[in-house]
């Protein structure tokens, strides 16, 4: 995943028609290192054999020692940025989606603004665990809608590396490093990014959390030697919630406008678990050949999952101009989120 889309030409909205928001630039980065199944069977008590049928993963990358969330999520907004000659200096607002910031203050998106040099720029993080980047997505159009902002930058960025308890088989195979970017702008499309469907619901948060490092559990030494400073997950539970929220958003969101799944080229969903993605398509009565997914080879990247996923797919020439493409996420909250995008 090293290079760029190919360009597309923004353009200002038509004169006399409703102005809509579109992407107009994308780009990912994954850092070098590879681990795959086989490294995994060296460090805990595992098999390439039972992670692929679980997971459908077969590797993931990390992140080099030193390298953060904002290196990582820089290097995939100067991709973007530079498949259309596009200069830091232009953009009005920087959103990071992320759950692994560099830390807990300043935000990721201010450091992402220095490497940049997005000078102009306000920066802000979303904090909406795997579904940040269709949460960000969908603040950056209403920022662009409302005229507060004319090229919105928006990112999902995650150092999972740094937040997996490396000793808990259940949840350390399955997560992986990397970063994407798209740039918004106003343009003349036919439709753009729809309104996004987004949900929480709050009363399951304990099902997946990283339980120290916050105010409710400061750094401590109990924090330390009670591992709450990893990930925390009821591994069965969030699998039922993540089917049944991904596939209940994709269709009220296909309901809303009228569409069925004839009408979308390409679904792209979190790629957390290829399971969960087949019993979703099965769900909305998708066939698979409709459905785009690389988790086999990046693991979870949660917030940057379908923004690499997308960059991916845009480059490889799996979406098209014009093409229907329908996201779908779920994350920690627990979140969901769709929305459909003409490309
Ligand atoms: N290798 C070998 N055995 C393992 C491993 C491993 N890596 N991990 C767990 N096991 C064992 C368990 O100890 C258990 O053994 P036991 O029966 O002797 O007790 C057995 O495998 C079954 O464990 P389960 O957790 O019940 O296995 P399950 O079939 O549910 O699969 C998995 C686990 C893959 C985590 C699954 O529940 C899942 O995918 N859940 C969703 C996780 C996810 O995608 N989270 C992120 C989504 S939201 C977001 O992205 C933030």
């Amino acid at each position: 995943m090293s290079e760029s889309k190919p360009p597309v030409n923004p353009v200002a909205p038509s004169s006399g028609a409703a102005p809509t928001v579109s992407i107009v630039a994308t780009g990912s980065y994954v850092p070098e290192r590879v681990l795959t199944n086989a490294d995994l069977e060296k460090m805990v008590d595992t098999s390439d054999e039972w992670i692929f049928t679980r997971s459908g993963i077969r590797e993931r990358r990390i992140a080099a020692e030193g390298e953060a969330t904002s290196d990582m999520a820089a290097a995939a907004a100067q991709r973007a940025l530079d498949s259309i000659g596009m200069r830091g200096e232009e953009v009005d607002l920087i959103l990071v989606a992320t759950c692994t910031p560099d830390m807990i203050f300043p935000s990721t998106a201010c450091y992402v603004q220095q490497q940049i040099g997005a000078r102009r720029a306000a920066c802000l993080d979303v904090s909406a665990a795997c579904s940040g980047f269709l949460y960000a997505m969908d603040i950056g159009r209403q920022y662009i809608l409302t005229g507060s902002a004319k090229t919105v930058l928006i990112i999902g960025a995650e150092k999972m590396s740094a937040i997996v308890d490396w000793t808990d088989r259940g949840t350390c195979v399955l997560f992986g490093d990397g970063a994407g970017a798209a740039i918004l702008q106003a343009r003349g499309a036919t439709h753009g990014i729809l309104p996004s469907v987004l949900g929480s619901d709050g009363e399951l948060s304990e099902l997946l959390t990283l339980p120290g490092g916050g105010s409710r559990n400061p750094a401590s030494q109990e924090v330390l030697d009670g591992r709450l400073c990893y990930v925390k997950m009821a591994g069965r539970e969030v699998f039922k919630h993540a089917v049944t929220h991904m596939a209940n958003a994709a269709t009220q969101i296909l309901e809303r406008y009228g569409m069925t799944i004839d009408d979308v080229a390409c679904i792209i969903p979190h790629q957390a678990n290829a399971r969960i993605i087949q019993a979703i398509a099965q769900r909305i009565g998708a066939p698979m050949e409709k459905i785009y997914m690389n988790v086999d080879r990046y693991g979870n990247t949660s917030a940057a999952s379908v923004i690499m996923a997308m960059d991916e797919a845009s480059r490889t020439g799996r979406i098209r101009q014009g093409d229907m493409v329908l996201l779908v996420v779920f994350g920690s909250g627990f979140t969901w989120a769709a929305s459909l995008v003409e490309w």
